[in-house]
């Protein structure tokens, strides 16, 4: 048993939040045994455990990532494309690297070290299209004990040949994998589609076929991102009325679907969408860094639609969950609604764990649930702790560590009690 004395914050539901000032963590084999006040805890507790001092710092559950890309790491920051074109040009070069199992090894190494420093504790993950990558991811996420979900990335067409796999090796392959890896560890596995550009019919039928055959595993994809990429998907799928219809039409639209981005909706595909259940995944530096759209946060938001942040890299610019909420802010802004610090830390936290099905074993810090958990030390940015001494409200304290905060902030990443420091 380990127990935690910090401010603690975490969130019960959409709207309300417990915030600690002097709390009280209590950790046992891995999971959650108790929070609230030190005062209230401590005569039951300070027998049995012994308390780490953590002060002077503020613990939140970790953040949720749920969209990134495990094989795109090296083509963050590359220069000057819109979707299409940067797939071309640079993710699918980067990508075909990965059928070599040593180099996806060192790059999914490298790039899960990327996520933990930042404070991201779970992830939806896709690899490139070889089962190498996936496997990489799993075996690392695995060996971390961390709770993942992933999917090995299905294209067989509009890319690359030695991107495009054999149509009927879909179903095979995927099956095999679900078996190998769903529910191992923290796992799940996830269909992952990229996108409709890269599949043809038969594929989505093979997935199709798999989502009937093993209903509770989700699925991942991308949709409505781009204006090139919804006029091409029109063509490529005529018999379908919209870009939802394509995914509605295979049966992949239901609860535990993470739809990234969903820029340029139509009204219809809003309300299809509402009724699917399926969670909506918004990237904000990626839609600001390829030029993509202006993510309509307060739709979703107000719809009660389920909700989540990702980074989106390498499309994105940072693994930061901090910047990554803070462009989400922004994007917001340039819509005319304002965001606030606690809708989008419910979003990076319970929010997210609820658009990725896993509200029930991490999101906040309901007993039971998996301890995994950040420490957030404000002093290690001069310009943070700066601004906190006139910081009046927790809401303005959040406020200032979401748009003034990175890396730096995140003091010490905890996977089920379990500490990671990482130096550089
Ligand atoms: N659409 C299809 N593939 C991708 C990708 O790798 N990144 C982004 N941002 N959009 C995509
Ligand atoms: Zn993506």
């Amino acid at each position: 048993m380990k127990a935690f004395r910090s401010r603690i914050f975490h969130f019960l539901n959409r709207v309300h939040y417990e915030y600690f000032e002097d709390g009280l963590l209590i950790i046992h084999q891995g999971l959650v045994k108790a929070v609230g006040h030190y005062e209230d805890l401590k005569e039951e507790w300070s027998q049995q455990v012994e308390i780490v001092d953590e002060r002077d710092k503020l613990l939140m559950p970790g953040f949720i990532d749920a969209h990134i890309h495990g094989v795109q790491t090296a083509v963050m920051a590359s220069y000057g494309a819109d979707l299409l074109q940067w797939l071309e040009e640079y993710t699918f070069p980067l990508e075909s690297q990965f059928s070599d199992a040593d180099f996806a090894k060192k790059a999914t190494q490298f790039f899960f070290r990327q996520m933990l420093k930042n404070g991201t504790t779970t992830a939806a993950i896709y690899s490139s299209v070889h089962q190498e990558s996936l496997e990489a991811i799993m075996e690392e996420a695995l060996r971390l004990n961390m709770r993942i979900q992933a999917g090995k990335t299905n294209m067989d067409r509009n890319a690359p040949t030695n991107l495009c796999e054999n149509t009927d090796d879909t179903y095979l392959v995927g099956e095999k994998l679900i078996r190998k890896y769903e529910g191992k560890g923290r796992l799940n596995y996830l269909l992952t589609p990229r996108f409709a550009i890269t599949s043809t019919p038969e594929q989505l039928v093979q997935l199709q076929q798999l989502k009937q055959k093993y209903p509770q595993i989700g699925v991942q994809t991308h949709i409505s991102e781009n204006h090139e990429e919804i006029a091409s998907t029109k063509a490529l799928f005529p018999e379908r009325k919209d870009y939802l219809d394509v995914y509605e039409h295979y049966g992949l639209v239901e609860k535990n679907t993470l739809l990234g981005h969903a820029i340029h909706f139509s009204e219809d595909e809003w309300k299809r969408v509402k009724q699917s259940k399926a969670s909506l995944i918004h990237c904000p530096t990626s839609n600001l860094f390829l030029g993509s759209g202006l993510f309509n946060l307060q739709k979703a938001w107000e719809e009660d639609i389920p909700l989540a942040l990702a980074s989106d890299v390498g499309g994105g610019s940072s693994f930061s969950m901090l910047k990554t909420a803070a462009a989400a802010y922004q994007v917001a802004a340039l819509r005319g609604y304002k965001t606030t610090a606690l809708q989008l830390f419910y979003l990076l936290t319970l929010g997210g764990a609820k658009a990725m099905g896993l509200d029930d074993k991490i999101g906040n810090f309901q007993i039971g649930k998996e301890a995994d958990f950040i420490l957030i030390d404000s002093s290690r940015i001069e310009l943070v702790e700066e601004r906190l001494q006139s910081a009046k409200t927790l809401e303005e304290k959040l406020f200032a560590i979401l748009i003034l905060g990175d890396d730096r902030l995140i003091d010490c990443v905890y996977l089920m009690g379990k500490s990671l420091k990482f130096e550089d």
